[in-house]
């Protein structure tokens, strides 16, 4: 059987590694190509190298919270990532949701009924993604973040820790939306916005 590998040395590789212990997943190895100081371990596992040194029989897990270098990594991986989704024991997980190939459901989340999460998607740390609301593929839905029901989060989307999301507004693909920002209407063109509620900063 192959062995299991995280790509990407980040913060994030800390909370990954910590759930798949919980979910009686070993990881052998840990690799990235941003130096790291003299970072060897992560939680007892090796940082081995470069993502050129990933073995080509190596099952691949995403480890990195930022959206551009997931989708890169998914891409470059595509032939030997792991598809299962990746789910902390403590989320709740209700009836009749979709979940794509490889997402990381954290722990302490919420994915209330009907919802439905895209490919490659992170929800993080007690988010709550509510009844029937849709996230795109690669998101990431930070720490805290809520998108009440039916609201619709495009591909590629940050939702900043604490941001909230109406109910049954849609937001485009490649929005930011900050720390404690409130979405209360639909948002059509990709940027990055804050505030309460939230306006286009850049
Ligand atoms: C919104 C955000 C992406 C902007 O980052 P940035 O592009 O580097 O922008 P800056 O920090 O230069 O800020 C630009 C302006 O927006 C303001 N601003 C930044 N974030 C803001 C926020 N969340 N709410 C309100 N105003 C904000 C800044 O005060 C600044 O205003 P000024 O020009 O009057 O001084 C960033 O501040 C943010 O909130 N990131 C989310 C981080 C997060 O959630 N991390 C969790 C990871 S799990």
């Amino acid at each position: 059987m192959s062995e299991t590998v995280l790509v990407g040395a980040g913060g994030h590789a800390r909370v990954v590694l910590t759930t798949l212990r919980l979910n009686g997943v070993r990881v052998v190895g840990i690799y990235d190509d941003v130096s790291r100081g003299d970072q060897e371990y992560i939680l007892g596992v090796p940082v081995v190298g470069g993502l050129h040194q990933v073995p080509t029989d190596a099952n691949v897990i995403l480890a990195c919270g930022d959206i551009a270098s997931r989708a890169n990594f998914a891409e470059r991986f595509a032939n030997q990532l792991d598809l299962t989704p990746i789910i902390h024991p403590s989320a709740i997980l209700e009836a009749g949701i979709i979940l794509g190939d490889y997402v990381q459901i954290m722990g302490g989340t919420v994915i209330n009924a009907g919802a439905q999460i895209g490919r490659g998607t992170l929800i993080n740390t007690g988010a709550v993604i509510e009844h029937e609301a849709v996230v795109g593929e690669f998101c990431h839905v930070s720490i805290n973040a809520v998108l009440c029901g039916r609201a619709k989060l495009g591909d590629r989307c940050f939702l900043g820790a604490g941001a909230v999301v109406r109910d049954c507004v849609s937001i485009a693909a490649g929005v930011t939306v900050g720390i404690n920002g409130a979405v209360t209407r639909d948002i059509i063109e990709a940027g990055i916005y804050a505030g309460v509620p939230a306006r286009k900063i850049k």
